[in-house]
């Protein structure tokens, strides 16, 4: 069974109570559940993980490269200036999808930049919550192009 990890960045354990206005009013929690039904559903092993902290994301990416097919990786804002998360992501073969639940390029310009977007395999921006699940049909179709 193919496995996806997601890995959620800072602040967005938050979510749910945080600047509702911008990321919705779903749970931290009720989010997760959903995309692990979707993922169930369709076939795949799913693992969700969140820290606030830049070094244990590096060290989550480093372990995904043998033990998942596929990361969804919200980086919250070192999206914008994590060089060493860039890195991490360049330095692993498995495919790396960058999202967001806002739409990055609409909001301040300090966040129309991400450092992470060029060793990514792509990104999903701006669909709330659906950003998750519209990565896990991205995820499907990049796995089902490799086998
Ligand atoms: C975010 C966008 C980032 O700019 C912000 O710092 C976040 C959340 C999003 O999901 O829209 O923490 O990654």
């Amino acid at each position: 069974m193919k496995k996806i990890l997601v890995i959620h960045g800072p602040n967005l354990n938050l979510l749910g109570e945080r600047e509702p206005g911008v990321y919705g009013n779903d749970s931290f929690e009720a989010i997760n559940k959903e995309f692990v039904e979707k993922a169930t559903q369709m076939g795949f092993e799913a693992e969700i993980f969140q820290s606030n902290h830049e070094g244990a994301i590096i060290d989550k990416l480093h372990e995904s490269r043998k033990e998942a097919d596929a990361v969804i990786l919200n980086a919250g804002a070192y999206t914008h200036y994590s060089y060493a998360i860039r890195d991490a992501i360049s330095a692993i073969k498995i495919p790396v999808i960058e999202v967001h639940l806002s739409n990055i390029h609409a909001r301040d310009e300090f966040r129309h930049t991400s450092v992470i977007a060029p060793v990514c395999k792509g990104q999903i921006a701006g669909f709330g919550k659906n950003s998750y699940y519209v990565a896990l049909e991205a995820v499907k179709y990049i796995l089902e192009e490799q086998s």
